[in-house]
């Protein structure tokens, strides 16, 4: 099947929070927006009629899955991303966040220091923050607009902090590293040292451009996977946000243990049924779809790229190496945050995602997600065109 994602599908009116709600976001209500991380392309075919046959069942009691779930799952990370995973490995989460989010209250206590690499995806702050963990920043150094992990400042804040967990955002979400093994790995041989766990964020693996390839951190040898949580969701890949459904998987025993109590404890069971059906289909048919997918918004970011070099060379973007949310920086035009804010949401008639929201590294940088119709992403670039040189 070939698909068509120039085909525009209007999403107004359908109580999208990209889309149908800019007023209560304090945004006026003709916001173009390249904002959330969901894409303007209806899901899979496959996935499509799977989610129709249940519906047309029409009964939506509690519900769980058999061994043929779990073996969509492997075959999808065997072949994909060659990780040969284990069905008791496997805890079912309503979304990555929340499993962040347990794993930090089940696997730290209060006042315990959690790290993260700023400018990092915003609710991992949060997470930490909202539940009296401190926040300690490995920042992230954006070197000829390419970034870098700064090691011995790793290790130097795992030591003076004594941190407990770190969280990894691999590939990282916003400014599009797919990280090395080479990087991996010396990541994962400091937090061994120092006996901190690594909650591995992998949401966005599916998402690498050509010559890029992820590596699952839990794959690069069994002491990393002994010590780590590998998060992953059909979410991004196949834009399943709404349908709420991950898929946390755990080496360890004893860690597995301790999430599955605080789920619990959090009386959180059973997933959503639909969910749960369109997880299925999505692994097993929507390898095309994504690969097609794929060299669609491979074409969206040539687009970007080329637009951006020839009419606006004071913005500079942040080659992504995956994900399909695109890091800009903004700084040449010398804006405080307020201004820039100005340019894009009044002027332009843009709804992006500041860079300060995700660490003050931020700062001066907007993401833009280009996981939409060519027609929408010509759209915004010219609006923003119009409203920088005019
Ligand atoms: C890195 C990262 N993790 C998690 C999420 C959200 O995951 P979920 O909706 O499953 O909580 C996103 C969404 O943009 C993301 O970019």
């Amino acid at each position: 099947m070939n698909y068509n994602f120039n085909q525009m599908t209007d999403r107004r009116n359908t109580n999208s929070i990209k889309y149908d709600f800019a007023v209560e976001r304090g945004k006026p209500s003709d916001v173009l927006p390249l904002w959330v991380a969901d894409m303007d392309f209806p899901a899979p075919q496959e996935v499509l009629d799977a989610i129709g046959q249940a519906v047309t069942h029409g009964i939506f009691g509690y519900t769980e899955v058999k061994r043929e779930y779990f073996d969509v799952l492997h075959d999808w990370f065997y072949h994909n991303h060659h990780w040969d995973t284990r069905e008791e490995w496997l805890i079912k989460t309503p979304g990555v966040v929340f499993a962040i989010t347990m794993a930090i209250r089940a696997l730290t206590s209060e006042g315990d220091r959690v790290m993260i690499q700023q400018p990092v995806y915003y609710p991992f702050q949060e997470a930490i923050k909202l539940n009296n963990r401190k926040l300690i920043v490995n920042s992230l150094v954006n070197k000829d607009n390419r970034y870098i992990i700064d090691f011995d400042d790793f290790e130097r804040k795992i030591i003076q902090e004594n941190v407990k967990l770190f969280l990894l955002c691999s590939p990282h979400n916003p400014v599009g590293r797919v990280w090395t093994k080479t990087e991996l790995t010396r990541l994962g041989e400091i937090c061994l040292k120092h006996n901190v766990i690594v909650v591995s964020d992998e949401i966005h693996c599916d998402f690498t451009y050509p010559g890029y390839q992820h590596t699952v951190f839990a794959n690069i040898n069994d002491d990393f996977a002994d010590h780590s949580i590998i998060c992953t969701a059909p979410s991004k890949s196949f834009n399943l946000a709404g349908l709420q459904i991950s898929n946390i998987f755990i080496k360890n025993e004893m860690l597995r243990q301790k999430l599955k109590l605080e789920i619990t404890k959090s009386g959180y069971s059973q997933l959503n049924t639909l969910g749960l059906v369109a997880c299925k289909a999505a692994y097993e048919y929507g390898e095309p779809w994504i690969t097609q997918l794929k060299a669609y918004l491979s074409g969206n970011l040539q687009y970007l790229r080329a637009f951006l070099e020839e009419k606006l060379p004071m913005l500079k973007l942040i080659e992504p190496e995956g994900t399909y949310l695109v890091w800009i920086d903004f700084r040449n035009l010398n804006l405080h945050r307020k201004d820039l804010e100005e340019l894009i949401v009044h002027k332009a008639k843009l709804w992006l995602d500041s860079g300060h929201i995700f660490g003050s590294e931020g700062d001066g940088f907007e993401r833009v997600n280009i996981a939409c119709q060519r027609e929408t992403l010509v759209r915004a670039l010219n609006q923003l065109y119009q409203a920088i040189v005019s």
